[in-house]
């Protein structure tokens, strides 16, 4: 398995181009499924996960090509069987459910195990189907679900911990070949269900309200196919946001939409960041210590989850007490302990992580255990004094294109090690 290892220490200079979005790619690219014509996906970020859904699409019958960031994908005839071995690797291969429905009316697909995130249920996703006319059960490690047709409908999909990004991601498409009319309530507004939604309507899909918490899908007949660009991945520009602000560096970031980042860029002016937006361009830096924080994650327009184990490394080195809480994923905290065994001083408290700033980490082997906590467990190595070894490496190769080489870019001392070799 590949390591990374990260010697510490560097300011992080100079200028990287953020990749195409990982979770725009993943539910778009299930989408293609939504039609026999030709659709070419530009823009499309090389990794782990992204391998694993062209597989799905393989796999269900289509033809796929990758060259370049781009997909072709022309799934003529499919198949609505996606099986435990493919279907395991990913969770984010339930999102196509809802093109398999629409196309097929029916789908079996290996129901997703337990996540190192925390329970990750899809009772939402379930009753979205049910609520346009499917029926759905579960047999043999399966879910099944079959309509002989859909019927457009109004939906609530509000769940515990509010919205559900790939939920309505799944209703939406499924609804885009309904019967009539379908009204998603409480539906996730994040840019990647938008850029879903702006997708499907360049193949012939109607639909408005997408990036509100009210979406209405007006049924068609058929999608054809198209041509569409995924936008930038802000998570990943968030993560080297927080990588310049550890090192107390300044790094630029290209191809960024600043809009999709506002609360996180908010709260690192707060905490006294210098950034400056031109454009798709962030430019990133500070003039003075950083100072702690408080923060919650939301649903979109909220602080995103996605970056809450990044904040916690960076408020690790930042004086004061700071108090960050998941509310989305209250058990997402995985690299507690690893940042603690780097010096961190962290004590939990549920869902809430209560971090006291200290001047230094010290490098250390730690073990990634998800993407975004093996982001954290990196950024922490960048400003650790020696050398962290960050094992498990996989993890990051699912969400971040090229990491070691853009931290290099940017004058990280980080080197990759191959499995088998040290
Ligand atoms: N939830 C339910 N029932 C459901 C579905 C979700 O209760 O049927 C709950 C979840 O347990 C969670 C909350 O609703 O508490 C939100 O989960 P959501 O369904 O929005 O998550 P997701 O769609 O499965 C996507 C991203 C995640 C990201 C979350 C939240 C993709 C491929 N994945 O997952 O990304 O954390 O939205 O923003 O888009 C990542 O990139 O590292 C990652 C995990």
């Amino acid at each position: 398995m590949d390591k990374l290892i990260v010697r510490g220490g560097k300011r992080l200079t100079g200028s990287i181009r953020i990749s195409g979005s990982k979770n725009s790619a993943l539910p778009i690219l299930a989408a293609t499924l939504l039609t026999p014509e030709t659709c070419v996906i530009h823009g499309v970020p090389d990794l782990s996960d992204v391998r694993y859904m062209l597989d799905i699409l393989t796999h269900l019958g289509a033809e796929v090509t990758y060259e370049g960031g781009t997909v072709t994908v022309r799934a003529e005839k499919v198949h609505a069987d996606a099986p435990y071995d493919l279907v395991r690797r990913m969770r984010a291969s339930i999102c196509v459910m809802g093109p398999l429905m629409a196309r097929c009316g029916e789908i079996k697909i290996s129901q997703p195990g337990g996540c190192v995130i925390g329970d990750r249920p899809i009772d939402l996703h379930i009753r979205g189907m049910e609520a346009l006319g499917a029926q759905v059960e579960m047999a043999g490690g399966n879910l099944l679900a079959r309509a002989d047709k859909l019927t457009g409908t109004e939906i609530f999909l509000g769940g515990k911990n509010g919205s559900t990004v790939l939920g309505t991601d799944n209703v939406m498409m499924a609804a885009t070949r309904a019967d009539g009319a379908t009204v998603i309530e409480s539906a996730a507004c994040e840019p990647e269900v938008r850029d879903l939604a702006e997708m499907l309507i360049k193949m012939g899909a109607k639909i408005t309200g997408h990036g509100t918490r009210r979406i209405e899908v007006e049924g068609v007949a058929a999608l054809h196919g198209c041509e569409h660009t995924v936008i930038p991945d802000r998570i990943e520009a968030g993560t080297y946001v927080v990588a310049g602000l550890i090192t107390e560096g300044q790094v630029t970031l290209e191809n960024v939409v600043p809009e999709h980042m506002t609360n996180l860029l908010d709260r690192m002016k707060a905490c006294g960041a210098i950034i400056k937006a031109h454009g798709t361009t962030l430019e990133v830096g500070a003039i003075r210590k950083l100072t702690s924080m408080e923060a919650v994650t939301e649903t979109f327009p909220g602080l995103p989850t996605d970056m809450q184990a990044q904040l916690v490394a960076l408020m690790s080195v930042t004086g004061g007490i700071s108090v960050i809480t998941d509310k989305i994923f209250p058990a997402r905290f995985m690299h507690v302990p690893e940042l603690k065994r780097m010096g961190a001083k962290i004590a939990m408290e549920g869902p809430t992580a209560i971090i006291t700033g200290v001047p230094n980490l010290s490098g250390a082997p730690v073990m990634a255990s998800d993407l975004r906590a093996s982001a954290a467990l990196v950024l922490a190595g960048l400003v650790a004094h020696g050398s962290t070894e960050v094992n498990r490496v996989y993890h990051i190769d699912r969400g971040y294109e090229h990491i070691d080489d853009k931290l290099r870019a940017l004058g990280a001392d980080i080197e990759r090690v191959k499995s088998g070799k040290e």
